[in-house]
């Protein structure tokens, strides 16, 4: 029986990915740094680890044949967490980008995208089987983004207002990891996954307004006003990063792919859909 093992997840993808993973026949795993908080189904064996210190992964990994694996953790953590990883399992799904792919959105300086590279030559280098996923910009980023502003009030202040993208739902990048954690043949595969409709940043909090029937003013802020204000969303680095992709992606459509529904045989979820189900983040 494939025996499988989920690192992030009590994260926005891996939560999804454990829920889903459950109704499977497979034995799951998850990792928790803090096993005491973290919510899992009760058919999940939890068990305590963390990535930075990697002494912890080996009892983690013991029996298991396939890991789920997101990384928010350090650069310096990458070498000896995936030593590990790869000495123990036979397949490995990675949560990823799109950096492979030729949109100005995703091609522009980026501090994690070494890292990243880093994690994958690892990873084929390892001789396991891999499966890189590359979703875009998450739908659930408007969680962290735009639903503490729209709580508060009426007033939505962001840059870039007309950088489109088209954003994922976390539920269908979970979809995809599912299949590939319970299926060989998605082995070697690099799925670049997105939402399917190309959406202005001032079109996705349009749609947010209308379905919390709610009338908001969506004020346009300068780059540097952005540097200022949105230092709740992450650190300088990571702000630059987002204001350098959205003014790249200014002026063409967000990348779309179709890869979603070429696996899953359904459509992906649009914006409005995952507003609607998330809708009660954005009511005070
Ligand atoms: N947001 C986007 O638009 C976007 C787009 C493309 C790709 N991505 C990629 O998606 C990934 C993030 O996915 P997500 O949003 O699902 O993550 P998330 O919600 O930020 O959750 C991160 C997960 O990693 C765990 N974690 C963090 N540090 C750890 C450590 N040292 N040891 C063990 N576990 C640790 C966290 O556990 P705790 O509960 O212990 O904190 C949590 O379960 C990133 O790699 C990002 O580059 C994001």
């Amino acid at each position: 029986m494939n025996h499988i093992l989920v690192i992030g997840g009590t994260g926005t993808v891996g939560r999804q990915v454990l829920s889903r993973l459950v109704a499977t026949d497979m034995q799951v795993r998850a990792l928790a740094r803090n096993p005491g908080v973290a919510r899992f189904p009760q058919e999940v064996e939890v068990v305590h680890g963390d990535l930075t210190v990697a002494e912890t992964l080996e009892p983690c990994l013991e029996g298991i044949d396939t890991v789920f694996l997101v990384w928010t953790a350090p650069p310096s953590a990458v070498a000896p967490a995936l030593e590990r990883i790869l000495n123990s399992a036979q397949r490995i799904v990675f949560l990823s980008a799109p950096i492979k792919t030729a949109h100005p959105l995703f091609q522009q300086p980026n501090p994690l995208r070494a890292m990243v590279e880093q994690i994958e030559m690892l990873i084929e280098r390892s001789g396991r089987q891999w499966t890189f996923l590359r979703p875009g910009m998450f739908a659930a980023n408007a969680l962290s983004w735009w639903a503490p502003q729209i709580r508060s009030g009426d007033v939505v202040r962001w840059p870039h207002l007309a950088a489109p993208t088209a954003p994922i739902d976390e539920r269908d990048i979970a979809a995809v990891a599912v299949r590939a954690l319970c299926d060989d043949r998605h082995a070697g595969a690099e799925y670049v996954l997105t939402g399917p409709q190309s959406l202005s940043q001032f079109e996705q909090v349009s749609i947010i307004g209308r379905a919390i029937g709610r009338s908001l003013r969506i004020v346009e802020i300068s780059p540097d006003e952005a540097r200022r204000e949105l230092l709740t969303i992450g650190s300088l680095p990571a702000v630059n990063m987002l204001l350098a992709s959205w003014a790249a992606a200014i002026g063409q459509p967000a990348h779309v792919t179709s890869t979603f529904e070429e696996i899953t045989g359904a459509p992906p979820k649009t914006f409005l859909k995952w507003v609607i189900d998330n809708a009660s983040e954005f009511r005070a």
